[in-house]
């Protein structure tokens, strides 16, 4: 049943704690009618202004005309194919676009995916692919997805990890290295050389010497991304000759 004018945010979350499982927890108990631009309305009228717009990812605002044009442009010629399967232009022109914007001199290639623990997960493959190597090092304090990959890298036990069984093994964490030690975020995150040590110390705890030789090191963006690292532990690592 889709929400009527008879609904509340009272009486759809009562049905909501009915009908869904509480491990998808919501922030809060207000439900979205419609919106536009950065305003947000709920069922019962309220106007909110949406600072979180699904987690930072709605740029354009809500209903931007171009967006809708857009969608309903290809609603008009097809509504699904798969790339896998029928590949189509708009796939090959956003990938080229995307490579031409992002920065470096070398040739760039892009894969769409679902999702974000998708992402995480296919960055992990194509490096171990590529590398033939299994090590993967993330951020302390990070987050990365429910998947079991994605929660083995995402650096906060609490509530993530807690009572979900063994994770992927040969995952490093190591402090996030970022230029405000006073912030709020200090007990997620450390200095540049606690970085570059808290990585030696992860493999030394494990007994794990000849694994640093064995690994990559993967710089995952993670919920802690919105603080910009500091560059000189990611140099230090990629110029360290045991790491390839
Ligand atoms: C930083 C970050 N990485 C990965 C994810 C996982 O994305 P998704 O929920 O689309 O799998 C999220 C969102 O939940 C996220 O905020």
């Amino acid at each position: 049943m889709a929400a009527t004018s008879a609904d509340t945010n009272d009486t759809l979350q009562a049905r909501r704690v009915a009908a869904i499982p509480r491990g998808l927890a919501s922030s809060l108990a207000v439900f979205a009618d419609h919106a536009e631009n950065a305003a947000l309305w709920d069922v019962e009228g309220r106007r909110y202004i949406d600072f979180a717009s699904g987690i930072a990812v709605l740029n354009t605002g809500h209903l931007h005309p171009d967006v809708k044009a857009a969608v309903a442009a290809q609603l008009e010629r097809f509504t699904h194919s798969c790339f896998q399967v029928t590949p189509y232009a708009s796939y090959i022109e956003l990938a080229e676009r995307l490579n031409a914007l992002a920065p470096g001199a070398t040739p760039k290639k892009t894969i769409f995916l679902s999702t974000g623990a998708e992402a995480v997960e296919n960055a992990v493959k194509i490096a171990r692919a590529h590398t033939r190597r299994n090590g993967v090092i993330a951020f302390s304090g990070g987050f990365h997805g429910r998947t079991i990959a994605c929660m083995s890298l995402t650096g906060k036990v609490l509530p993530y990890k807690a009572g979900f069984g063994a994770m992927m093994p040969e995952v490093f964490h190591v402090p996030f290295p970022m230029a405000y030690p006073r912030c709020h975020a200090r007990a997620f995150s450390g200095s540049a050389p606690d970085a570059v040590q808290g990585e030696h110390r992860s493999c030394a705890c494990r007994g794990n010497h000849h694994r640093a030789r064995a690994r990559r090191r993967w710089v995952l963006h993670c919920t802690p991304g919105v603080l910009a690292p500091t560059a000189r532990p990611l140099r230090s690592a990629r110029h360290r000759p045991d790491h390839g």
